[in-house]
């Protein structure tokens, strides 16, 4: 165990009471400037400056051989250190760099293209209205797990060609599977589940990708995995564990993140002041776009990334040498007083400067999507719901670190205004 204040910060952030609201725990980190933990090869900057300065510089790399210590995800051990497995999956564009990183990043771009995710604004619409006419049926909302959750799930498995009836099955390995993006010592605080039951989710996802690929191969159809088998047969493009790996983080990124915008947004326009937010909403759905870019600031669903210094980087503050792990605390960046005035209040007319969907070479690819999925539930969400409380002030949290996000929020209603 270190003693710096670094590494007490740092135990702070993976402590789960913290969950709730890591605000006030980020502004004190950020306050500290750039920090190392204790003698370990690891800094964390939380600071906008030092965390854009990274994402764009060149040194900072993804793939983990460039590490002077051992990093998850892969190889996963357990609290006594014993090697229990490995996950695969560190193929995919998430954890590689150029030229690979571009290869694989420029086969997927052609399904998020603005054209592609504009054309997708009615299913997900109509997806976003059997929502609430089932949660007005059952006169319960759960915004969750009754609109948050069947959204993003039903678009990414739709677009990929996974069916819709083995969701339940993906839900659970996508759980588990987030929470390997958490800081590796979360394993130290126990605030991480079963090593060994993380790399089994891990290889039933990718036996589950295996057989649903050798079945699109035999039965092509109109998604994007058939597009991404064609790439892998035509040559090099893709190779087979890299197909596999797309798959995995598509699905993961691509509802894991967005359940939690959804989430955080409705919390935080339910909470005290912000409900004349919702009132405008209703009369002007243009509206929605700036209240989830202050969304994605003010509470983002990606709390941090990670990067490897491959060679020194000098910032003001701090040393980084080639081979430590940079932590980069971007929902402390969002809140950096130095580019955001008054940065604990919500105010949508802020514009676009956070972090929410990373810089640089491995900006979210699915940014656009993502946006345009949470600007529909929100809209729907206030056009058709009426005197929406919150039933529970402070909802519970799951336990992620780094896609960090409310487990339930049940709310109450007046009504649900049925569709004409
Ligand atoms: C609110 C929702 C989302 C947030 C906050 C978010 C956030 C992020 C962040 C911060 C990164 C950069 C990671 C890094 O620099 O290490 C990233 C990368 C990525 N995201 Fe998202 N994401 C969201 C939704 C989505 C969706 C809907 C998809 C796909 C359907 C998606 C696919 C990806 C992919 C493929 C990457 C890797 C890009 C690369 O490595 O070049 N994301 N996302």
């Amino acid at each position: 165990m270190t003693t710096t204040p670094g590494s007490g910060f740092f135990a702070g952030l993976l402590d789960p009471a913290h969950r709730a609201n890591p605000y006030p725990l980020y502004a004190r980190i950020r306050e500290q400037g750039p920090v190392r933990l204790g003698q370990m090869p690891v800094v964390v900057l939380s600071s906008h400056r030092d965390c854009a300065t990274v994402l764009r510089h060149r040194a900072a790399a993804v793939e983990r051989h460039h590490a002077s210590i051992p990093l998850g995800p892969t190889p996963v051990h357990d609290l006594a250190g014993d090697r229990v497995g490995e996950l695969s999956g560190t193929t995919s564009m998430l954890f590689r760099d150029a030229p690979d990183h571009i290869r694989l990043r420029r086969l997927v771009a052609k399904a998020f293209t603005p054209a592609v995710v504009r054309g997708l604004e009615p299913r997900i619409t109509a997806l976003a209205d059997a929502a609430l006419d089932r949660a007005a049926e059952r006169g319960e909302l759960d915004v969750v797990a009754d609109l948050a959750y069947p959204l993003p799930i039903t678009v990414i498995c739709e677009l990929l060609g996974v069916p819709l009836d083995e969701e339940p099955l993906l839900r659970r390995w996508s759980m588990l599977l987030a929470r390997s993006l958490d800081p590796i010592s979360a394993t130290a605080t126990g605030g991480r589940p079963d090593p060994g039951e993380m790399v089994r989710a891990n290889n039933e996802l990718h036996d589950y990708f295996e057989r649903l690929i050798r079945h699109r191969r035999a039965r092509p159809g109109d998604d994007l995995l058939t597009a991404l088998i064609a790439a892998e047969e035509s040559g090099d493009a893709l190779t087979h564990d890299e197909l596999v790996s797309t798959c995995a983080l598509l699905l993961i990124a691509g509802h894991e993140t967005t359940v939690n915008l959804i989430a955080n947004s409705v919390l935080t326009l339910l909470r005290h002041g912000h409900r004349h937010h919702l009132a405008i909403l209703r009369t002007a759905s243009a509206f929605a776009g700036p209240v989830i870019e202050e969304s994605l600031r003010f509470d983002p669903p990606v709390q941090l990334v990670p990067r490897i210094a491959r060679a020194p980087i000098a910032l003001p503050g701090i040393e980084i040498a080639a081979g430590d792990l940079v932590v980069l605390l971007l929902a402390a960046a969002n809140r950096d007083p130095a580019v955001f005035a008054d940065p604990d209040r919500f105010d949508p007319a802020r514009g676009d400067r956070h972090l929410a969907f990373g810089l640089g070479q491995h900006f979210c690819l699915g940014a656009p999507l993502a946006r345009l999925e949470a600007s529909v539930a929100l809209t729907r969400f206030a056009q058709r719901v009426r005197d929406p409380r919150l039933a529970d002030e402070q909802p519970p949290y799951r336990d992620h670190v780094t896609l960090r996000g409310p487990a339930r929020l049940p709310l109450t209603f007046a009504s649900i205004t049925p569709l004409r």
